[in-house]
């Protein structure tokens, strides 16, 4: 009898707890899938209640160009991806990327608002607040001095980085999900840029068709869009260039410029190289591993014309 009791307790113990177990797998499950087909976009992780920084201010546009941007914002805009700081939404006639920001990466997260001001807490709460601060900083003065110095070469068209009350539009976009949202450009910071291929993209396309004086070209307007960042003293901090360059057209864009950052001393070509050669890496490892049969033709091409680029200075 006390045994019979026992072993139903302990089997009414166990249910609870697989069912507990099995509750929490399927919330995890739900939860990845969600993330999986929305990669979580929704209105709350593009706006942030940020303070206003004069920096961030773009100088209001001459009528023609106000209309032009009224125009492209008319259309519809269809979700792309996201990249660790972005959503990209493209426009229903395919020229234009909307990009909004991520603030789930950029601002302090809940959890930490939720720790208590106090001792040791306190000192780890401001550190990580302090991180996103500087980190949501660093991203908008990117896309700011992009913007300032180089924004035909990054293909932009126009970026809003503090909330404003004059814009009064009212763009539509649709998620991943096909979800359509109104998006209230006064309240949240965007880009708005030119659509670009990848560099990957028109690698693989190039690669495919076995263009190889096409895949040459290609390098040489990505040395030269590097090269001339250097010369105006700029340079990107992320060395991704297959997926943070493309081509709108016949020309080479830095699509992503989130971490361009100003450094005079690019300027000097041995100061310069060993950041080129980071670029020239990234390129040879992804050739190497997608294209092995062609890699040394290619390497041996992106060498000779390094030498050229760097003359002076022997290459490694
Ligand atoms: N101008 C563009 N044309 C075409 N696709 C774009 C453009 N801008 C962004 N994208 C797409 O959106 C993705 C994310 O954009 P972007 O690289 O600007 O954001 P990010 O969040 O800073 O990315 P990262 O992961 O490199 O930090 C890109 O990988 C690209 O696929
Ligand atoms: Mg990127």
């Amino acid at each position: 009898m006390c045994k019979t009791l026992f072993k139903n307790t302990r089997n009414k113990f166990l249910n609870k707890w697989v069912r507990v177990l099995l509750i929490s797998l399927g919330l995890f499950g739900l939860t990845r899938l969600y993330f999986k087909m929305t990669d979580d976009f929704r209105l709350s992780n593009i706006s942030y209640n940020m303070p206003y920084r004069h920096e961030w201010e773009v100088p209001s546009l001459p009528k023609e160009e106000q209309q032009q941007l009224d125009n492209i914002l008319d259309q519809k805009f269809y979700y792309v991806g996201k990249g660790a700081q972005s959503y990209a939404f493209k426009s229903a006639d395919d020229k234009y990327i909307l990009k909004f920001f991520k603030f789930k990466h950029l601002k302090p997260s809940v959890f930490i608002s939720l720790i208590p001001p106090i001792g040791p807490l306190k000192v780890y709460k401001d550190k990580q607040r302090e991180r996103k601060h500087r980190l949501l900083n660093s991203v908008f003065d990117g896309y700011r001095l992009a913007y300032n110095i180089h924004a035909h070469e990054a293909g932009l068209i126009y970026i809003h980085l503090n909330k404003s009350v004059n814009l009064h539009k009212i763009v539509a976009v649709k998620d991943k999900i096909g979800i359509e949202r109104q998006v209230d450009l006064d309240q949240v910071p965007f880009i708005l840029q030119e659509k670009a291929n990848t560099t990957r993209a028109e690698m693989m396309t190039l690669m495919g068709a076995q263009d190889m004086s096409g895949v040459k070209k290609r390098i040489q307007q990505i040395f030269d869009l590097y090269l001339l960042e250097y010369n105006k003293g700029i340079y990107d901090r992320d060395h991704g260039v297959m997926h943070n360059t493309g081509f709108v057209q016949d020309r080479a864009i830095h699509l992503d410029v989130g971490k361009l950052t100003k450094d005079e001393r690019m300027k000097n070509s041995a100061y310069s190289k060993p950041d080129f050669l980071q670029v020239v890496h990234k390129l040879n490892a992804w050739f190497k591993l997608n294209y092995p049969e062609y890699h040394s033709t290619i390497n041996v091409y992106m060498e000779q014309q390094m030498q050229k680029m760097f003359e002076e200075i022997p290459v490694r």
